[in-house]
C-alpha cells in the first residue's frame, strides 16, 4: 500500500497497573520468509500463526504476482502453492511493498537470478531507504538494477539469465542483505557463500534447512560463514510461526514502567539473534522470569512474567545491537523511566530503518522533557526515574510503527499524556496493538474519536 493511510493521531494517558495476558501476533520476519520460501517450494506450504500485518499482506500479494497461489483459510492460517526454485513468473504489475524493507529486499533477492524483470515501489518511508546494499551483491550474480538516485525505489530489477554463484561478505549487520543473497543463491549453480562479521537473525538459514536446502554455517574468526548449495528442490513445509519478540517488547516494557503492573507474555522467542532486549532489561534490573522454555515452530520460546521494576541506566555494547536492532526505540523509552544514564552504542543502522530512529526518538523524548545526546552511531538517554518523565507532547512518528508504539507506551508512564501525530503505521506489524494494550488496562485512544 504505497498510498499511505490517512494519519491517525493517538494519545496515551497515565494508566493504572497493567495486568493480564498479552498474546502478541506472529513474528514478522518469519511470516515474510514463510510466504517467500513457500512460493519457491514445490507443493503446498501451510502456514499457521502468520502475522496479518500490512507488511506481510503486501508480501503475500507480491508472491501471487510472481505466480504462486496464496490462500487465506482463517486467521493466521494460510497456504502457498509454490512454483519451485527458478519458477517465478514475470509480474504483470509493479510490486508495491508498502512500508516493508524486509519484503522488498528479500523479494528482490528471490527474483534476481531468474530471467524476468520486475519493478518495485513502496510508501514514502520505503522510497527513502537505500536499496544499494541489496542490489550491489545481486549485481555479482548478474542481475541489473535501475532505480532513483542513491539506489532508491521505484526500482526495476532485471534478473540474471545465467546467474553465477557468489561469495559475499555483508558490509553491515543486516539479515535482510544476508537473506537477499541467500535467496538469489538458490537459483545459481554451485555454492553461494555469505559471510557476516556480526551475527544477525538467522530465520532464513533455519527455514532454508527446513525446506530441504543444503546449507551450513561455520563460525570462524572472519565471522559466520554460511554456505548454500544452489538449485535445490525446496519441498513444501508446514510452518508454525512463533509470536514476535519485537512486538512482545511493547507490552513487556509497558509493564516494567507502569507502577504495580504484572503481566504474562506467552511464547516469546529466546533465539539469541533476537533476544538482546530481554537480556538488556534484566541487566537494568527488570523483574522478568522466563517460564516454561520450549520449542515452537522450530524456535526456542518462553513465557515471560513481567512485573513493574525500578530500573537503572545501562551501556549497551555494539556486539549486542543486531540482536535488538528493532527494540532500541522502546528501550530508549524504558531508559527515560530508569534512574541514571543509558548509552546505546553501535546503533547507526537505526538511521536507515522505517525512519531515522535515532533522530525520531531523540526529538520526541526531548519534547517530553527528557535530556538526550546523540552522534551518528550512539544514543544517550538521561533517565528521570519511574514516573519522572513530564510527557505532555505530541511526537512525530515519520510513518514508523515502532516509533508510534514507543511513544504511546511512554504516555502510560509519564506525568502527562503523550500523543503521536500518526498511529496508522502500527498496522504494518502489530494490528491488534490497541485492543491488546486496552485488555491489559492501558489507556490509549484515537485522539479524534
Ligand atoms: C529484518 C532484519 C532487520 C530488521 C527488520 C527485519 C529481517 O533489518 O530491522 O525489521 O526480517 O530480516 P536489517 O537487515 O536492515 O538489519
Amino acid at each position: 500500500m504505497s498510498a499511505h493511510a490517512t494519519p491517525t493521531p493517538m494519545t496515551a494517558r497515565p494508566s493504572g497497573p497493567l495486568t493480564g495476558v498479552a498474546e502478541v501476533p506472529g513474528d514478522k520476519s518469519i511470516s515474510h520468509r514463510a510466504l517467500i520460501f513457500g512460493a519457491l517450494a514445490v507443493g503446498e506450504t501451510r502456514v499457521t500463526g502468520l502475522l496479518e500485518g500490512q507488511d506481510v499482506l503486501d508480501t503475500a500479494t507480491a508472491m501471487q504476482a510472481f505466480g504462486a497461489t496464496v490462500t487465506r483459510h482463517g486467521l493466521g492460517d494460510w497456504s502457498v502453492l509454490g512454483v519451485g526454485v527458478g519458477g517465478f513468473a514475470e509480474p504483470a504489475q509493479v510490486i508495491d511493498c508498502g512500508n516493508s524493507g524486509t519484503g522488498v529486499r528479500l523479494i528482490m533477492g528471490a527474483m534476481a537470478t531468474t530471467p524476468i524483470t520486475a519493478t518495485f515501489t513502496g510508501d514514502a518511508s520505503l522510497r527513502k531507504r537505500p536499496m544499494g546494499r541489496v542490489t550491489d551483491p545481486l549485481a555479482l550474480f548478474g542481475a541489473r538494477a535501475y532505480g532513483r538516485q542513491g539506489g532508491r525505489l521505484p526500482m526495476t530489477i532485471v534478473g540474471a539469465a545465467e546467474p553465477m554463484p557468489v561469495r559475499y561478505a555483508v558490509p553491515m549487520p543486516s539479515a535482510q542483505v544476508k537473506s537477499a543473497v541467500l535467496l538469489a543463491g538458490l537459483n545459481a549453480p554451485g555454492q553461494t557463500v555469505v559471510i557476516e562479521r556480526e551475527p544477525t537473525r538467522d530465520h532464513s538459514e533455519r527455514m532454508l534447512a527446513g525446506f530441504g536446502a543444503e546449507i551450513s554455517t561455520e563460525h570462524t574468526p572472519e565471522g559466520r560463514v554460511i554456505t548454500l548449495t544452489g538449485q535445490p528442490e525446496l519441498r513444501a513445509q508446514t510452518v508454525a510461526v512463533p509470536r514476535d519478540p519485537s512486538s512482545a517488547a511493547f507490552p513487556v516494557c509497558a509493564a516494567l514502567i507502569v507502577p504495580g503492573s504484572d503481566i504474562l507474555v506467552p511464547g516469546v522467542s529466546q533465539n539469541t539473534t533476537r533476544n538482546g532486549l530481554f537480556t538488556t532489561l534484566v541487566d537494568m534490573g527488570a523483574d522478568i522470569t522466563f517460564e516454561n522454555p520450549r520449542l515452537e515452530g522450530g524456535e526456542p520460546v518462553a513465557d515471560l512474567r513481567v512485573r513493574f521494576s525500578a530500573l537503572k541506566g545501562i551501556e549497551t555494547s555494539p556486539d549486542r545491537a543486531a540482536s535488538m536492532i528493532d527494540e532500541f526505540p522502546i528501550l530508549s523509552v524504558v531508559a527515560a523511566c530508569a534512574d541514571g544514564i543509558t548509552v546505546m552504542r553501535g546503533v547507526k543502522e537505526l538511521r536507515v530503518k522505517e525512519s531515522d530512529r535515532i533522530d525520531a526518538m531523540a526529538r520526541g523524548l526531548e519534547a517530553c522533557g527528557v535530556r538526550i545526546e546523540e552522534d551518528e552511531d550512539t544514543l544517550i538517554v538521561h533517565g528521570m526515574g519511574a514516573g519522572g518523565v513530564p510527557g505532555g507532547a505530541t511526537c512525530a512518528t515519520h510513518i514508523d510503527h515502532r516509533i508510534a508504539m514507543s511513544f504511546l507506551v511512554l504516555g502510560l508512564a509519564s506525568k502527562k499524556p503523550v500523543s503521536v501525530d500518526d498511529g496508522s503505521p502500527i498496522a504494518t506489524s502489530f494490528p491488534v496493538f490497541e485492543t491488546l494494550m486496552a485488555g491489559l488496562g492501558a489507556s490509549i485512544s484515537r485522539t479524534n474519536r
